[in-house]
C-alpha cells in the first residue's frame, strides 16, 4: 500500500487558486483573475507535496479507502515574502521617534545611525543570540501565514562578520520549518573609511570566492545576491560590478534600486538578467519598460514608502505595462512589519493594487522572484503543501482586515504539517 497522505483538508468554503496552469508568475491582466473554488478538498501526501485538489465529493471518492495523518475541516494559500532583513541586533525605536519628528532616512544613515548603528550592534552580538532572534522573528513572520521567506545579510559587511550572518540563516535553513531563501547583501552599506570602490573590490576578490568555497563544501547555501544601489551608498558601476560578478559564481542577482533617488536600477537590472529589483519609488518609465521585457520582477516594499513617507512605488504603471510584480515586508530595524497580510492591505490602499493583484504578488510572484515558483506560490498538483487556513466567510478578509490576524490564521500548514 502507498504511505499514508499527510494531510486532508476538507469542505474548504472558498480555496483560492493563484494559478491552477503551471505558471511561474502572474502579469498583466493574469494577475486579476484568480480562481476561487467552493466546496473543495485537498490532500497533501506523505512527501509534504499536493496530491490532488478538487471538488469535495469527487476528492472524497477518490481517497475513499485512504487513511490521513491529520485531517483539517476548514473554510480556507501560503504567503511569501520576498524581501526581509531578519538577522540584526540593536533597537532603532529611537530613529523612529526622529523620523516622526522630521529626519529623513539619509540624514540618519550619514549622521552614522541606519545601517551602521545596526552593524556595530550586530558585530557584537554572538551567532547564537542572532540565532535565537531570527528564529522569534521568523516564528512570527508564520503565524502571520508566511511559509517561504527571503533572508538578508547586510549587517556584517566585513567578510567575517557576514560570514557570522550568513551562518545564522544556514542554520534557521536546515533547522526551521519556514522555507528560507537565502541571499548575501554584503553591500549593504559602504564600511567606515572604505570608499565605495574599495568596497567593491573587497567584496569581488574576498568574499565572493570565499562564498564559492563554502558552495562548494556544501557548508552554505546561498541563492542571491544584493547591493543597495543608492546616491551615497554604491553607485551604478560599483553596483554593476558586484552583480556581475555573483550572478557569474551563479547567484540570482536581486537588488536594491531606486528607492530614494533615481539611479537607472531598473535598466540595470534588464541589463544584467535580473531576478527581481527591490523598492523602485524613483523609477523612469524606461526603467519600467526595460523591466518588462527583461522579465525583471518588481518587489515592491509598501511598508518602507508608509515608514520614510515616500513617494509610492507607480504598481500601477508597473503593472498594466506587464512587469511580474511582487511584494515583501521588507523587515528591517526601519520597517519592522512581519505580516504580509498587513503588506497585502498597505499595496491596496497606498498602491492601489487590487486584492487579486495583492494575493498574487504576495505568493505566486513573490516566489517568481526567489527562483522558487516551480515548487512554491501556489495550491496546485505536485507543489509543496504549504498553506493557511482563515476563519472568515470570504478569502478578502486577509486582506481587508488590518490587525488582528492571528485570530483570522487558523491554521498555518507546511509541508502538510500544522506548525
Ligand atoms: O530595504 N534600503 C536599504 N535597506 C533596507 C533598510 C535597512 C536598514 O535601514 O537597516 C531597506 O529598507
Ligand atoms: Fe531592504
Amino acid at each position: 500500500m502507498a504511505s499514508r497522505p499527510r494531510l486532508l483538508l476538507e469542505n474548504a468554503r472558498q480555496a483560492v487558486l493563484v494559478s491552477a496552469r503551471g505558471e511561474r508568475f502572474l502579469a498583466g491582466a493574469a494577475a486579476r483573475g484568480l480562481a476561487v473554488l467552493e466546496g473543495v478538498s485537498l490532500v497533501v501526501g506523505a512527501d509534504g507535496f499536493i496530491e490532488a485538489i478538487g471538488p469535495a465529493d469527487v476528492i472524497q471518492k477518490q481517497f475513499s479507502e485512504a487513511t490521513f495523518e491529520e485531517r483539517i475541516d476548514c473554510s480556507g494559500k501560503c504567503l511569501v515574502d520576498a524581501h526581509t532583513h531578519p538577522v540584526w541586533a540593536g533597537e532603532r525605536v529611537h530613529e523612529f521617534v526622529m523620523k516622526l519628528a522630521g529626519a529623513t532616512y539619509m540624514d540618519i544613515h550619514q549622521a552614522g545611525g541606519g545601517i551602521n548603528f545596526t552593524v556595530e550592534r550586530t558585530r557584537q552580538a554572538s551567532e547564537e543570540e542572532l540565532f535565537r532572534s531570527l528564529q522569534q522573528r521568523l516564528q512570527c513572520m508564520l503565524r502571520a501565514g508566511t511559509t517561504l521567506v527571503e533572508c538578508k545579510s547586510g549587517y556584517g559587511l566585513a567578510l567575517k562578520e557576514e560570514l557570522k550572518m550568513l551562518r545564522v540563516i544556514e542554520r534557521a535553513r536546515r533547522e526551521l520549518p519556514v522555507g528560507i531563501s537565502a541571499t548575501y547583501c554584503g553591500a549593504h552599506a559602504v564600511p567606515r573609511g572604505k570608499t565605495a570602490l574599495e568596497a567593491a573590490d573587497d567584496i569581488i576578490s574576498n568574499h565572493l570566492p570565499k562564498l564559492k568555497e563554502l558552495g562548494r563544501n556544501g557548508e552554505m547555501h546561498i541563492d542571491n545576491i544584493d547591493v543597495f544601489c543608492e546616491e551615497g551608498v554604491f553607485d551604478l558601476d560599483s553596483t554593476r560590478r558586484i552583480l556581475q560578478s555573483g550572478k557569474e559564481m551563479g547567484l540570482q542577482i536581486n537588488f536594491h534600486g531606486d528607492e530614494l533617488h533615481p539611479m537607472r536600477a531598473a535598466e540595470l537590472g534588464a541589463e544584467l538578467g535580473a531576478r527581481a529589483v527591490s523598492h523602485l519609488e524613483e523609477v523612469s518609465d524606461a526603467g519600467i519598460t526595460a523591466m518588462a521585457a527583461a522579465g525583471c520582477c518588481a518587489v515592491l516594499l509598501p511598508t518602507t514608502a508608509y515608514m520614510l513617507r515616500l513617494k509610492q512605488p507607480r504598481a500601477r504603471k508597473m503593472l498594466d505595462e506587464g512587469v511580474i510584480v511582487a511584494l515583501g515586508s521588507d523587515f528591517n530595524p526601519n520597517a519592522y512589519c512581519f505580516s504580509m497580510p498587513m503588506v497585502m492591505h498597505l499595496a491596496c490602499v497606498n498602491m492601489r493594487m487590487s486584492m487579486p493583484e495583492a494575493l498574487a504578488a504576495a505568493t505566486i510572484n513573490a516566489a517568481y522572484a526567489l527562483g522558487k515558483s516551480h515548487t512554491h506560490g501556489s495550491l496546485e498538483v505536485g507543489k509543496q503543501g504549504d498553506f493557511i487556513v482563515i476563519n472568515a466567510s470570504r478569502w478578502e478578509h486577509l486582506i481587508y482586515q488590518f490587525g488582528g490576524h492571528h485570530e483570522l490564521i487558523e491554521y498555518v500548514i507546511v509541508k502538510g504539517k500544522v506548525i
